[in-house]
């Protein structure tokens, strides 16, 4: 961020020269489609081919991109609240990153209007890309702590991709960060704080925040392999795994489990 005395701000908060730093002197700025850069933004998808459903599926694709950036974000802000015990601010996060995660879950429901028979004309046109390859997808697991190293050894990595996924892998995981905050806060047993009637910890109110975004992923990857069963059946995926068979394999997959093991112990 630059000071404020020395002029209009000409950077944005995260550090990026701002495409139309407001110039002080009371002039309108850009407009909605300048600000936005629609121009820019609506010529990005691929193509364009004869395919009724290849539009569709591209902009889909991207705004999973642009909602998981979201989530990145706030992910981040939430472990860093924690570590610097302002658990305000990491439930303010971390009620964002659920709403976003229920409109992922909705979005689902927009590919399944695809049929079988239009998806299998665009297939040949995705040659081997595939959901598998999304990074950001992948930094949001690590971030979780759900750490599989295995996915750093894909060939089809780009570097700078390979870098982000290092250093998420190397950074403290929500779930370090949740543990850092409950030592701070006595290491209480979570599981006699839930024992209540109407819980009222702090420590509590987060530990159900970080499970509603542990839930709500689980579901986006069971309604995520509904729709493509719906679509593909049991063919391998274009990014070379078996497909259904390998998605379902993911499902069991949680950031927190010791989040859902205390409920046993109840
Ligand atoms: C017609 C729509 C879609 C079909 C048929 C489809 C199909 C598949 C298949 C078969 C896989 C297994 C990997 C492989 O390709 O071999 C996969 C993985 C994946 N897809 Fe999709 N997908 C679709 C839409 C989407 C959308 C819109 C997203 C949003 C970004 C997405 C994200 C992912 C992710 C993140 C994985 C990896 C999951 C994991 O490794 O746990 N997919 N998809």
């Amino acid at each position: 961020m630059n000071s404020s005395s020395a002029g209009p701000e000409t950077v944005g908060v995260n550090g990026c020269p701002l495409a139309h730093p407001p110039s002080g002197d009371g002039d309108a700025g850009p407009g909605y489609s300048d600000l936005l850069r629609l121009d820019e933004l609506l010529a990005l998808p691929p193509g364009p081919t004869e395919l009724h459903d290849e539009h569709l599926f591209y902009v889909a694709h991207m705004i999973y991109e642009l909602w998981f950036k979201v989530i990145l974000d706030e992910l981040e802000c939430a472990r860093d609240s924690m570590f610097t015990d302002d658990v305000p601010r990491a439930l303010y996060c971390l009620r964002r990153v659920g709403t976003v995660e229920r409109v992922l879950v909705g979005q689902v429901e927009v590919l399944e209007t695809i049929s079988p028979g239009s998806f299998a004309k665009l297939r040949p046109f995705l040659y081997q890309a595939s959901g598998i390859q999304s990074v950001q997808f992948r930094e949001i697991e690590f971030l979780s702590g759900l750490k599989d190293e295995h996915h750093l050894a894909r060939g089809d990595l780009r570097p700078a991709d390979r870098a982000s996924l290092k250093r998420r892998l190397a950074e403290p995981s929500l779930g370090d960060a949740f543990r850092d905050l409950r030592r701070r806060h006595g290491d209480p047993d979570l599981a006699e704080l839930l024992r209540v009637e109407i819980p009222d910890s702090d420590l509590l109110a987060v530990a159900e925040a970080l499970t509603d975004h542990d839930e709500l992923f689980s579901i986006w990857r069971s309604r995520h392999v509904h729709m493509v069963e719906r679509i593909i059946g049991a063919k391998p995926g274009t990014g070379g795994s078996s497909g259904v068979h390998y998605l379902r394999s993911t499902l069991n997959e949680r950031f927190f489990p010791e989040l859902w093991e205390m409920r046993t112990r109840l």
